[in-house]
């Protein structure tokens, strides 16, 4: 798996969990504390990876600049509508409401990722290399779950 294959998959793991909720929120049914958190932690920790491992070097590439900072911008978006759900927990028409908003942004984003970024970085690095990224994003990923620090890409950077 390269990590144009684990960004993909990460947000389906993130549409499915929307989809989850949205049928919950039709019905009118509670959303369970442990889907919401579930949703939050999948979504928080791509975004916050995906900086570190794929950002960071694109940044230092020639052509990403707008994407980048139009990617860097809907990520602090996204984070601050996750933010405004985690302090509305207690009421469910407020967390819907904001669910709506985070679910549009996050396929906007999406979206941009995936039709503009994502294909950019497919020919622009070596498949060996992007298969070591996608190691270094999971690994990322658990680090960000798990609490606990992970070195910057600079410590643990291979010779591609
Ligand atoms: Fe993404
Ligand atoms: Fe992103």
């Amino acid at each position: 798996m390269d990590i144009v294959e684990l960004i993909k998959d990460d947000h389906k793991t993130v549409d499915g969990l929307f989809q989850e909720i949205n049928s919950l929120v039709d019905n009118r049914e509670p959303i369970p504390d442990e889907l919401l958190i579930t949703l939050i932690t999948e979504l928080s920790s791509h975004l916050e990876a995906e900086e570190k491992v794929l950002y960071a070097r694109l940044k230092e590439e020639k052509g990403f600049t707008e994407l980048m900072e139009e990617g860097v911008e809907e990520h602090s978006e996204i984070s601050q509508l996750i933010d405004e759900i985690q302090n509305h927990r207690d009421s469910l028409e407020a967390v819907a409401d904001k669910l709506n908003d985070l679910q549009d942004q996050v396929e906007h984003h999406v979206e941009v990722e995936e039709s503009e970024t994502l294909p950019k970085v497919k020919s622009l690095w070596a498949a060996e290399f992007l298969e070591q990224l996608a190691e270094e994003m999971k690994d990322a990923k658990r680090d960000i779950q798990s609490g606990a620090p992970s070195p910057s890409h600079q410590e643990r950077d291979i010779h591609y």
